[in-house]
């Protein structure tokens, strides 16, 4: 069956609106509960992140678009990233973008793909003064220009010393970005559709290729189903940190679109690269932005030493994020830990100025004094690593495509941007700042190329009743009666995840791992969800984000396990050297029916930085 959209009125972006009204209502009621929506556009963007609200602006008013988000857009992750977004500007001291695109090579350990790395380097500059047009509110030097501070890993000509290259808005740039692109959006009137939870994505393959054809969304708010097709499909849904129990990312992290794209033959990239931020709140992980040592702050052990010093003599506490983390790491195992059980060290920002703590890190100290009762002005502040930040995910080339494999085979109309996506620019270890940056050069790109892509082509065929395994899904586990809750299983997956696979892995931890998750797969289909409504059914959805964090974390181990090196943030105890001979190579897992993992790997794309020793 062919979905004809209703014409696009004159404004374009008005065309959502109009569409709404042509929605056709179907009830099931004598054989379902569950009642079902068709929507037509041109273009859908899954997720309202940053990526996804700077590709939306990028689409919308050119194409009839939607954007379909599990949260209201300005509750995305976004807003939890703090410290900065990095762009050679020079505006402190000189810099260039080329000695950014060497410090993004030299600190992913030279998995990153060049070519991807040297664009979203060169193309920083624009996208901090687009961000500046669109109205967000940078810290400022007293001159008036963009200020700038230090960050892990961004140096000046190759490694001399830390360089001032992020630009920031106090310690909540991500929030002020999040905010200024949501204005944005509605400034373009786009169409959003919040809290809306997509399940399930539509191909159409009746022209003999597989092409992308829209998407199935659960609406929180009546348990209804609503049928997206769309010629366009870009996923933004951010990262799954919540796979790990110390994480720095939110509860809703749960690599949603990670999972449902796997789960249809899309293999994952690199899921074995996981980055482990090194100063999270002691016992919480909640995030205490790298910018404190940007601004001079220290991490002392227990004995009050400065140990970063023995480990990066050059730049210290500010080492890219994989080298403080074992360094942390390895206080604690040495037993030079703080606290009665010697697990954790501190973050020192007592010798700073009190004005400049309360100017520049206002919303990270306020966390210290609410979690844990610390004055950071007088005392310093217990933290340990905290998952923090995927470097894997869909493989995508730059301009937001999704590829299938080495010779880059892309899914037509199908495009992902953001933590969610694999470009690869952050390689084994993504440098702080280098996130944002992402966000809005692939956010904006992909928004591009998905904008010309739709123009060109014909609406997809999507057969009648494209929904129906995502009901069956639905009714079977309002059905169920097994003796299994989410979040027993949920909380023993994260804590198999902190033990076994996180700063340091061995092949007898992700051994562990492993078998604890095949069990825990098993234990799934036994699951019984309490709540059996229709509203806000948070009970249900979160068995289906289970299930998205057990497939990501398996296809994490799996490729842990297969690669027998240490490179970024996979450290492997049993192999600590890096392996350019045999693992200069990206992983591709995919997942089996019965939902194994198989391997297959495809190289990295050189350039100008030839791979050498890792100094700081
Ligand atoms: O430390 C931070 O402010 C985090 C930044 C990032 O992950 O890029």
């Amino acid at each position: 069956m062919r979905w004809e959209p209703p014409a696009c009125g004159a404004a374009g972006a008005s065309a959502g609106r109009l569409l709404k009204n042509f929605t056709i209502v179907r009830f099931h009621a004598k054989l379902y509960t569950v009642k079902v929506h068709y929507h037509s556009y041109d273009a859908v963007i899954v997720g309202a992140g940053g990526a996804g609200l700077r590709a939306a602006i990028e689409v919308a008013g050119k194409v009839r678009t939607a954007v379909i988000t599990k949260l209201y857009p300005t509750r995305s992750h976004t807003g939890a990233a703090q410290g900065g977004m990095c762009a050679a500007l020079a505006n402190v001291e000189e810099d260039y973008w080329e000695w950014h695109a060497f410090d993004t090579v030299k600190g992913g350990d030279y998995l990153g793909d060049q070519p991807a790395i040297d664009i979203m380097c060169r193309e920083a500059i624009d996208a901090v003064i687009d961000l500046e047009h669109f109205g967000m509110p940078f810290s400022r030097t007293p001159e008036g220009r963009i200020d700038q501070r230090r960050f892990g890993g961004h140096t000046r000509n190759h490694g001399e010393a830390p360089v001032r290259r992020a630009c920031y808005a106090a310690d909540r740039t991500g929030h002020m970005i999040l905010q200024t692109l949501y204005q944005q959006c509605v400034a373009h009137e786009v169409n959003f559709f919040n809290e809306f939870q997509v399940f399930d994505v539509l191909f159409d393959e009746s022209g003999g290729q597989k092409r992308a054809a829209g998407v199935v969304a659960y609406e929180l708010a009546t348990g209804d189903l609503h049928v997206f097709v769309s010629k366009g499909v870009l996923f933004a849904t951010g990262g799954y940190g919540k796979i790990f129990r110390i994480s720095s990312n939110a509860h809703t992290l749960t690599g949603d679109g990670l999972g449902v794209l796997y789960r249809r033959g899309i293999p994952m990239q690199d899921l074995e690269f996981y980055q482990f931020h090194p100063t999270g709140i002691y016992g919480f992980g909640i995030l205490l932005s790298e910018a404190a040592r940007g601004e001079g702050g220290i991490l002392r052990n227990g004995l009050g030493e400065r140990f970063m010093e023995r480990v990066a003599p050059t730049v210290k506490d500010l080492a890219p994020r994989d080298m403080v983390s074992r360094a942390i790491h390895a206080e604690i195992r040495e037993g030079r830990g703080a606290g009665t059980d010697k697990d954790f060290v501190y973050l020192d920002l007592t010798h700073l100025p009190p004005e400049q703590i309360d100017a520049k890190l206002p919303d990270i100290t306020d966390f210290a004094r609410t979690y844990l009762g610390i004055e950071p002005k007088t005392q310093p502040i217990p933290i340990q690593p905290t998952a923090h930040y995927a470097m894997g995910g869909i493989p995508t080339n730059v301009e937001g495509e999704v590829v299938l494999d080495g010779k880059g085979t892309v899914v037509p109309g199908l495009y992902a941007a953001g933590e969610c996506a694999c470009v690869s620019v952050h390689g084994a270890n993504r440098l702080g700042t280098n996130s944002l940056l992402d966000i809005v050069v692939f956010g904006r790109r992909g928004g591009r190329a998905m904008a010309d892509y739709v123009k060109s082509v014909d609406h997809p065929e999507v057969p009648r009743g494209a929904e129906a395994e995502v009901r069956d899904r639905i009714e079977r586990f309002k059905a169920a009666s097994g003796g299994e809750k989410v979040p027993a299983i949920r909380t023993e997956l994260q804590q198999t995840m902190t033990e076994n696979a996180s700063v340091v892995r061995t092949a007898e931890s992700l051994r562990a791992a492993h078998a604890k998750i095949d069990e825990l797969v098993e234990r799934y289909h036994s699951i019984a969800i309490d709540d059996k409504g229709e509203v806000f059914n948070y009970d249900l959805v979160e068995a289906v984000e289970l299930s998205h964090l057990l497939d990501l974390a398996k296809g994490l181990v799996v490729g842990a396990e297969a690669r027998q090196e240490s490179r970024g943030a996979h450290w492997r105890d049993d192999f600590p050297t890096r392996d350019d001979v045999n693992w200069m190579k990206h992983s591709l897992a995919h997942r089996g029916d019965d939902g194994d993992v198989r391997l297959e790997y495809k190289p990295v794309i050189g350039g100008r930085y030839q791979p050498m020793e890792r100094k700081y």
